[in-house]
């Protein structure tokens, strides 16, 4: 029995080793027949990190794009990674080929933001959440929420007319924040609301510095005020539990979750998911937002067409004494082009990041297994082809539907934004008030775009506010 054994034994190791060279050698003419985009990788360990990150990241790209068509690779952050500036590889990349790769994030921004938020997830784990959180912010549920949004913007609104010059992103932030923590727990007491505000600005601080956790520096701090913001959203579970509150906000629906194995998700997983829904409505709305703001200052004509657009339904309102409706939202269509244009030309979301999961063969290309790959929104929507004079800001292209997947502002497929309708109700709101009461102007010349990371006018658009008076119309 024993010679038996050593006997396959013997042969199974000599089958492996005469044919570990012909798996290698099939492996190689794998490569050969399917070989890696072109690029360049850069310098070894760092790649060409400096090159995207020393200058404006679109000249990077264009100038890649323009050299070696419309997938290349390169190497940044330390990784390899494969580049897609075309509307098929971008479909191909999330959505009819999304099995193949995974969201991959870097682990520091990972353990800021929570593991246990949808983002970082696929397969059931990711599905159920992500039908919490559309749900919560489905155009049936928002819709209850525009009255509140309205008196948010109408109070922003007011505190920045003092006449003071004020950093428009910075109080579009605020803004945005109050909306993101009105769809998460509806009405929420001051004192949590307080909080959640003083602890989450220092996680902003601290999210795009450089992580290390010695004592003292933004990262740390960060992190101490991150496990802060769990502990505050597990103090206001407990309230709802013992107060039996149902709220049908995202919290809610968080809470009262069952797997078909009834399983319920842990407060972890609840902070986790809550903390990253306020970190994607954030910045990204309040970029938005001061983009319109310095579109419509720059093109006066413009300006005057929406403002007469909104005047119209002011007045139908009777002069703003009764409250927009949500199917007011609904009509106002040069403000809504100015909202998908301003979407195009800032493309606040420039990139998302994947990772293949095996190695995947592209159009005669092979991404390997583990390296990055890059579908890049920008390169798309500023591609002539789809849409003409693209540094052109002209809110009339989008009286033609653009051609499909050439217009990705909230992504695509199964990790596509499910905030779009909050993000474009928030928006319509503040520029009915903004565009039907208030005038503004911006300070300084302003043309240079800053990344933090995302793209924001110089020094988040400094500008005055003032209320509109009679002698002014
Ligand atoms: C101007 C505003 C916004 C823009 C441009 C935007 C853009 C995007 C994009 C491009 C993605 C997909 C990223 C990827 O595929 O890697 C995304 C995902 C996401 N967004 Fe937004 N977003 C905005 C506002 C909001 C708001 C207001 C919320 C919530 C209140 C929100 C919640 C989310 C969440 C939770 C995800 C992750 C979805 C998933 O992984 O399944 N976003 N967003």
């Amino acid at each position: 029995m024993e010679t038996i054994s050593i006997v396959i034994y013997i042969c199974i190791l000599l089958s492996t080793l005469f044919s570990y060279p012909l798996i290698k050698k099939q492996k190689k003419k794998h490569e050969r027949l399917v070989k890696l985009p072109p690029g360049s990788m850069g310098w070894p360990l760092i790649g060409e990190t400096l090159q995207l990150y020393s200058q404006d990241p679109e000249v990077f790209f264009t100038a890649k794009q323009k050299r070696y068509g419309e997938i290349f690779k390169s190497h940044i952050l330390g990784c390899p990674c494969v580049m897609l500036a075309s509307p098929e590889a971008a479909r191909f990349v999330l959505v009819s080929h999304a099995h193949l790769f995974r969201p991959t994030y870097p682990k520091s921004k990972e353990k800021m933001i929570g593991p246990s938020a949808l983002f970082f997830h696929q397969g059931s784990y990711h599905s159920h959440l992500r039908k919490l959180v559309q749900s919560s912010l489905s155009p049936e549920t928002i819709r209850k929420l525009a009255p509140d949004i309205e008196a948010i913007a109408i109070s922003a609104l007011d505190s920045w007319a003092s006449g003071q010059v004020v950093n428009s992103f910075h109080e579009m932030k605020k803004f945005s924040f109050d909306v993101g923590i009105l769809s998460i727990f509806g009405r929420l007491d001051d004192k949590y609301r307080e909080k959640l505000k003083e602890n989450y600005s220092i996680v902003d601080k601290g999210y795009n510095s450089f992580p290390t956790n010695i004592p003292g520096t933004p990262y740390a701090k960060a992190l101490e005020a991150r496990k802060r913001l769990s502990e505050i959203v597990n103090e206001i579970i407990c309230e709802r539990e013992e107060k039996k509150l149902l709220d049908k906000d995202l919290l809610g629906y968080l809470m009262n979750f069952k797997d078909e194995r009834g399983q319920v998700l842990t407060k972890d997983q609840i902070a986790d998911n809550i903390i990253g829904v306020l970190f994607a409505a954030q910045d990204t709305t309040a970029s938005l937002l001061t983009w319109i703001l310095k579109y419509l200052h720059d093109d006066r004509i413009l300006l005057e067409a929406v403002k007469a657009e909104q005047k119209t339904i002011y007045e139908v309102n009777d002069g703003g004494k009764r409250p927009l409706t949500w199917s007011q939202t609904r009509k106002m269509p040069l403000t809504y082009r100015v909202i998908l244009e301003s979407f195009r030309m800032a493309s606040i979301i420039s990139f998302t990041f994947r990772e293949a999961v095996v190695d995947v063969e592209y159009k005669g290309y092979l991404i390997p297994k583990g390296w990055k790959v890059m579908p890049l929104f920008r390169n798309i929507h500023h591609n002539p082809e789809f849409f003409p004079d693209p540094q052109n800001f002209d809110p009339s292209r989008f009286k033609v539907a653009p051609k499909p997947n050439t217009f990705m502002p909230f992504g695509k497929g199964e990790h596509s934004c499910p905030g779009n309708e909050l993000a474009k109700l928030e928006t319509l709101i503040l520029i009915h008030h903004l565009l039907t009461k208030f005038k503004w102007e911006v300070v300084g010349s302003q043309n240079g775009i800053q990344y933090g990371p995302f793209p924001v006018p110089q020094r988040g658009l400094p500008a005055k506010f003032w209320k509109e008076s009679k002698h002014d119309v």
